[in-house]
């Protein structure tokens, strides 16, 4: 039996991070597998990646649910069979409960587009642009309550270049994305990281 750790990737449209972490997955002595993808919209492009790489997937609709909670039990539940022991939110558009984050403290990370604490929420690219920083980039963090707030793991950082667009600046740091996510959870499945309150000390 491997003894990679399992993962679950969660997304909600174009998948280019899931595409970035199956690659990873798949290059010899990688230290984490996929064992599921979910989406919570069946539109969702990047389930092609799943298909494409022969991991199991499903759509699991919100619009399905009552509640957040009924919606956020139904993944749990899901991703509790499929054998997941961890979970990469790649792009995932709805905020999880705080039950969900409580069963799944320290085994949750999310990528977020922006140099976090700087530009929490969406359109974090415009915000760069107008705020006139000279440096934006992605962070991959531990997902806590508080939304775009938890322990960071890994960051990658672009310079911003004053005839960027909200399109050229999106395209430098997604390259990026790609090799912080990889970077974390090579991290996070060697186990060389250490919590300590809201900072993660990492090695290796
Ligand atoms: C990325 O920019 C990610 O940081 C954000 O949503 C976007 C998802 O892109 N959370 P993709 O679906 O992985 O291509």
């Amino acid at each position: 039996m491997s003894n990679k750790l399992k993962v679950a990737v969660m997304i909600s449209g174009r998948g280019s991070n899931l595409k970035a972490l199956l690659d990873a997955c798949d290059t010899p002595n990688f230290p984490a597998e996929i064992v599921h993808v979910i989406s919570n919209k069946k539109t969702a492009k990047g389930l092609r990646y799943a298909e494409e790489y022969g991991v199991p997937y499903e759509v699991i609709s919100h619009k399905d649910f009552e509640s957040r909670i009924d919606f956020d039990m139904t993944i749990h539940e899901h991703i509790k069979k499929s054998g997941a022991e961890f979970i990469c939110l790649a792009g995932f558009m709805r905020v999880l409960s705080n039950k969900f984050t409580e069963l799944w403290k320290d085994k949750l990370v999310n990528i977020h587009p922006s140099l976090l604490p700087s530009f929490k929420g969406v359109d974090t690219h415009r915000q760069a642009l107008e705020t006139g920083v000279k440096y934006h980039g992605c962070t991959v963090h531990f997902v806590v309550p508080d939304v775009d707030s938890g322990p960071i793991i890994v960051q990658e950082v672009v310079p911003v270049l004053d005839d960027d667009t909200i399109e050229t600046l999106e395209a430098r740091c997604l390259e990026k994305e790609h090799i912080a996510y990889r970077r974390a959870l090579r991290i996070i499945a060697e186990g060389k990281f250490k919590i300590e309150g809201n900072k993660v000390l990492t090695w290796g």
